[in-house]
């Protein structure tokens, strides 16, 4: 499949459902409806809130790339920051402008877009956060150097990408390989299939490092931290318990879904500013 074919599969995927909707029981776009989302947002993922700190961003120029149901979103508008969010979809930018109405905030701009062709200038945004969403798109690499373009120098990105070494990935390959008699399946052939919209990726922590050290900025912090969904929170206490001694001998702080990335602009290739 070439890749603006699967761009478009990725796209219809999530305006079929914007993104975290799915918990929500109350009428669409109601009060009661984002609150629900955001509720159960933050109760399953509650790491979102010390890796993005909102309020430390208050009157900063703040890029979110693939809002979603835009429930940080909303935070970065509360927290004060000039913000604006694009998605690839319809539903997901008509959630945004719905849930500002909703709890009477404004934000600078909410629009569709690409985020292998993010359309603002270089150098605009004191950060450019991007939750879960270039790892969705078929050339995640050109979606990381246009967040890292848009990124004033000294500014700062922060991203999260799935993490092909995690507990989840493993779940994945034991549901999708093994269970169907298919113990050499690849587990990145499972994730494209299976995770998803089609064609998601997930990434070693070394093919991230490697990537980033061809980009201008200096990485202050990588992390995957076992997620809920690693640790398998909304299963009974047996395979609870597997999941927390899997992770316990691999590393609480290495296997997680979730793979942090936040880094500083520098202007310079990293592998000549941090040595990496
Ligand atoms: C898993 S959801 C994450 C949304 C939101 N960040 C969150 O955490 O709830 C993935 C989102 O990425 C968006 N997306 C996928 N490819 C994209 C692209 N090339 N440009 C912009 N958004 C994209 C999808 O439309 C979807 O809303």
């Amino acid at each position: 499949m070439n890749p603006d074919e699967l761009k478009t599969r990725v796209a219809d995927y999530w305006n079929r459902e914007a993104c975290g909707t799915g918990a929500a029981s109350a009428p669409k776009y109601s009060r009661e409806y984002f609150d629900q989302i955001e509720a159960h947002r933050y109760e399953v993922e509650p790491e979102i809130f010390a890796f993005a700190q909102f309020t430390r961003h208050c009157g900063q120029k703040v890029l979110e790339v693939g809002v979603g149901a835009a429930t940080d979103f909303l935070q970065w508008v509360r927290a004060g920051a000039k913000a604006y969010g694009v998605d690839l979809t319809e539903a997901a930018i008509e959630h945004a402008k719905r849930r500002l109405d909703v709890y009477g905030l404004r934000a600078e701009e909410v629009r569709v877009a690409d985020a292998e062709n993010l359309p603002y200038p270089d150098e605009f945004f004191d950060l450019v956060y991007s939750w879960g969403v270039i790892h969705h798109t078929p050339d995640t690499f050109k979606a990381f150097r246009e967040i890292v373009r848009c990124t004033r120098v000294g500014g700062t990105i922060k991203v999260m990408i799935y993490n092909r070494h995690s507990l989840l990935a493993f779940q994945r390959y034991l549901a999708f390989g093994l269970a169907r008699f298919r113990p050499f399946a690849r587990v990145s052939d499972i994730l494209f299939h299976h995770q998803e919209s089609m064609g998601t990726k997930a990434f070693s922590r070394s093919e991230i490092v490697r990537f980033l050290a061809t980009c201008p900025v200096q990485v202050r912090r990588t992390e995957a931290k076992a997620t809920a969904y690693d640790l398998l929170w909304h299963k009974p206490w047996p395979c609870r318990a597997i999941a927390y001694a899997l992770a316990a001998c691999l590393g609480f702080h290495r296997c997680g879904w979730f793979m942090t990335i936040e880094a500083i602009k520098t202007g310079r290739p990293a592998a000549t500013v941090s040595g990496l």
